[in-house]
């Protein structure tokens, strides 16, 4: 019979860009456009404080690269040893090659695999479901899973509503065949009769711009999918590992909105202590939030081994997912 096989995290990181911009600073910036926010209307409606911004020369690619290396260096791997890349970004520097060969080229490695995952906010959990099942069936042995986003390229800087909510950075998780698990399980969906709510709608013909490039969002009707969708994808990689919410030592949902992290909390039954929060230092970095706050709570030492952290993403599409995994 053949051994068991599974997935395991063995390291993380992260990067963000340089320059850190308050609320108050970005406010202050809107106001010399004639654009009224304050600190206190981002606070209340998102908890949000302050976002990291990406220079022109820091690129998707390059933040990418950066957290994988931190990822490398936590789990004591070559860059050479990785045969898989997988990168969720809705934030691409071209069109092609992909942003994950783009990065294999930064770390100098090749000969793997190399593809990149667009499922916006959710893109972190579907790359790394995607990585666990190639993993498994034996298509690959150790996989770098990137989330890596430089949304502030996409924002209409004219728009309040949108603007104040979205950040710039990179999450990285290396991922190893192992006899132990590792990912417990994973869950995906999307229903694309949504796909309207959030989107980026512009498109390039013939080296044109056209339609409307810049994020739109139904605020309100996001907000009340993204709760539901959470609360229900929860439960069903809990259910599918034959776990119950009280086996959950972290929650580590996609950053979108304070209230939507605490509402998902509150319908799960997960205690507010064990969510992990990182919304208030980065906003919304969409596939990159995942990542992001699992390296903190992996660095500040909350997370320890033998826990189980579930990961939750939900975002344009709309698309939603689950991973369950045992550090
Ligand atoms: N500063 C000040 N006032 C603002 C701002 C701003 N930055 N933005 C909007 N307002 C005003 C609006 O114009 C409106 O004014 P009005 O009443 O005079 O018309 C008022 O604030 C209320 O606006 P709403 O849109 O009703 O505010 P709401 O309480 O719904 O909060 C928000 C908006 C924060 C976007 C909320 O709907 C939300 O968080 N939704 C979830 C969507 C989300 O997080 N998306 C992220 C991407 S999706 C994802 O990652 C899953």
């Amino acid at each position: 019979m053949n051994a068991p096989r599974f997935s395991r995290l063995v390291g993380t990181g992260a990067a963000l860009p340089e320059r850190s911009v308050s609320n108050a600073e970005l406010v202050a910036e809107l106001s010399q456009r004639g654009i009224e926010s304050s600190d206190d209307w981002i606070v209340e409606r998102t908890g949000i404080r302050q976002r990291h911004l990406a220079s022109a020369a820091e690129t998707t690619t390059l933040l990418g690269a950066k957290a994988a290396r931190r990822a490398l260096d936590a789990a004591g791997l070559q860059a050479a040893e990785i045969d898989l890349v997988i990168v969720a970004t809705s934030t691409p520097d071209q069109i092609f090659p992909s942003t994950a060969c783009l990065i294999q080229r930064e770390l100098g490695i090749g000969g793997g695999a190399a593809l990149d995952v667009q499922a916006v906010c959710a893109g972190f959990v579907y790359a790394m479901a995607t990585a666990d099942a190639m993993i498994r069936s034996q298509l690959a042995n150790k996989a770098l899973v990137i989330g890596a986003e430089t949304f502030s390229r996409i924002l209409d800087w004219n728009d309040r509503s949108t603007c104040v909510l979205f950040g710039d950075g990179a999450g990285a998780a290396v991922l190893v065949a192992d006899q132990r698990p590792g990912v417990l399980s994973t869950a995906l969906h999307a229903d694309g009769r949504h796909a309207d709510l959030l989107r980026a709608a512009g498109s390039i013909d013939r080296g044109r711009l056209l339609g409307h490039p810049f994020l739109t969002m139904d605020g309100q009707a996001v907000f009340k999918l993204a709760v539901s969708v959470l609360d229900s994808v929860g439960r069903e990689v809990l259910t599918k590992a034959s776990l119950t919410v009280s086996d959950v030592d972290w929650l580590i949902p996609h950053q979108a909105n304070l209230r939507i992290l605490q509402a998902t909390a509150k319908r799960l039954g997960v205690d507010p202590q064990r969510v992990v929060v990182t919304l208030d230092q980065h906003a919304n970095t969409s596939a990159a939030s995942v990542p992001l706050a699992l390296d903190k709570a992996m660095r500040d030492g909350r997370i320890q081994g033998s826990q189980t952290i579930l990961l939750q993403g939900v975002g344009g599409g709309f698309a939603w997912g689950a991973v369950l995994l045992q550090v």
